[in-house]
């Protein structure tokens, strides 16, 4: 019996879970369960329980909890500002602290980008773009940029005005028949799901540049605001990085039509790539970029925007000031937190080791499994990356991959739907890494030799808080 109105109403209660510290788990049951998930939604950077973070919120409460900052100044703030500053790249030198959550952050940088195109006289602009299979957040907004079937349910309450166009995914084969001119990914020329079978990056990277050009043309640039999509696409498609010159190109086409681009960097952003914003991967410089869940390592919630100081020249000149904001927004100890993490990622050389571990973990994954008739693909950046199996049943493959590991080796891993996303903490050490890969590695090598009387089974104890129901790719 519970209070609580769960989540997953229909699944039994979860472990008693009595500490987190580092990239542990502590249960009742005196089980101790490593990590390799960043918390399951990764939001986890520097693990659990960071005692220098701890520490640096204990400070900022000795101080006060937390202040509004639209009245009083928090020179906390202008630290982080000046830290998130110097990290960006290509122009980006603003940051608005736009609320708590990721959701927030990017129904902020939709409103902002709404009220620029407004105070600059632009005043038709109210419509977006966005990518099919995608999530942006749990607000109504965000939701509308977002593509997930389990969000269709929701779609009768959803403003209006959204137009997608096909993900961005050259890891995924779009099943065209040139000769039949059909497709399997219905609505193909609408939404298409990856490159046709032998299209070069090239041609793939043309047409979709040219779909974008079409839909702008279709819905006037006059009355668009703002294209919005992940730097690289997150845990739903799985850690997918995009070619090299798609950034740079759409940013070119939104540019010339004066439509901001809007990244959402909440699950890539703040270091999990190598870089602390994943867009410096690329030569350009987008208009909003958006984080959330890396910024503390989950120990306070904060989310903020990086932009650009002519937005705020605008926005003073036009309406005098945004006309939005939450209570929370500036979070002190959030703040507190997040200074903490940023000199914890640069005095440790975090983004070097993210690199380099990230390679590493990806290289041997490659060499051990690339011949395994399971494997697919591996691709991704940093501390952010994905092993894409292709099997008879994917989801009960990464159901029972999650499972073996969790009972037999006490270790969590993200296995879901087609992919195993791997994001574990900055802060896991060479041995704890070592150790989580042999044990995929030999998991992931027996349940495919096993894989004949294996897939005939029934899965019991996995919920679905944990374990996959359908298919995203
Ligand atoms: C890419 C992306 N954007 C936005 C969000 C929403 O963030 P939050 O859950 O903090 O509201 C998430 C959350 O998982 C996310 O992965």
């Amino acid at each position: 019996m519970t209070n609580i109105l769960r989540k997953f109403p229909n699944d039994n209660l979860p472990p008693d879970i009595i500490g987190a510290k580092g990239v542990y788990y502590y249960l009742k049951n005196n089980k101790k369960l490593l990590d390799t998930t960043s918390g399951w939604t990764s939001y986890a950077t520097l693990g659990f329980s960071n005692e220098r973070i701890n520490n640096a919120m204990k400070k900022q409460m000795e101080k006060f909890t937390h202040i509004d900052f639209n009245i009083w100044n928090n020179p906390m703030l202008e630290d982080l500002a000046q830290k998130l500053i110097n990290h960006a790249t290509n122009g980006l030198d603003k940051v608005y602290f736009g609320g708590t959550s990721g959701s927030d952050a990017v129904d902020a940088a939709m409103k902002l980008s709404y009220q620029i195109h407004f105070d600059s006289g632009r005043r038709n602009k109210k419509y977006y773009i966005s990518r099919v299979q995608s999530f942006n957040g749990a607000t109504l907004h965000a939701m509308s940029v977002s593509d997930l079937p389990i969000l269709k349910i929701y779609d009768k309450l959803l403003p209006k005005g959204i137009y997608k166009i096909s993900q961005h995914n050259p890891y995924a084969s779009c099943k065209f028949d040139v000769k039949k001119n059909t497709c399997e990914c219905n609505n193909h020329f609408k939404n298409c799901m990856g490159k046709f079978k032998n299209e070069s990056d090239q041609d793939y990277l043309k047409r979709q540049l040219s779909e974008l050009e079409e839909k702008i043309n279709e819905v006037g640039a006059e009355n668009i605001c703002a294209l919005i999509g992940e730097t690289q696409l997150g845990s739903l498609v799985g850690d997918v990085p995009p070619l090299k010159d798609y950034w740079s190109k759409v940013y070119e086409i939104c540019s010339k039509n004066n439509i901001h681009v809007i990244l959402d960097e909440v699950y890539c952003g703040m270091g999990r790539s190598g870089k602390m914003f994943n867009y410096s991967w690329y030569d350009f410089s987008p208009d909003f970029v958006c984080v959330g869940k890396n910024m503390t390592s989950g120990h306070a919630p904060l989310s903020a925007i990086i932009t650009k100081s002519k937005f705020q020249d605008i926005i003073a000149k036009g309406s005098g000031r945004i006309q939005l904001g939450h209570t929370f927004q500036g979070y002190s100890l959030g703040v507190a937190a997040c200074n903490e993490l940023i000199n914890i990622i640069d005095e440790d050389k975090l983004m070097d080791k993210v690199c380099e571990k990230g390679s590493y973990m990806m290289d041997i994954l490659k060499n051990e499994l690339m011949e395994n008739p399971f494997f697919k693909n591996i691709r991704g950046k940093g501390f952010a990356f994905s092993l894409e199996h292709q099997t008879s049943n994917n989801p009960k493959f990464g159901i029972l991959l999650q499972k073996i590991m969790k009972e037999k080796y006490d270790i969590i891993i993200n296995s879901k739907w087609h992919r195993t996303s791997f994001v574990p903490s900055f802060v896991m050490n060479d041995k704890e890494i070592d150790k989580f890969l042999s044990l995929f590695i030999k998991t992931f090598k027996e349940i495919q030799s096993d894989w004949l009387k294996l897939e005939g089974t029934n899965i019991d104890g996995v919920s679905k808080s944990m374990g996959a129901v359908e298919e995203n790719k």
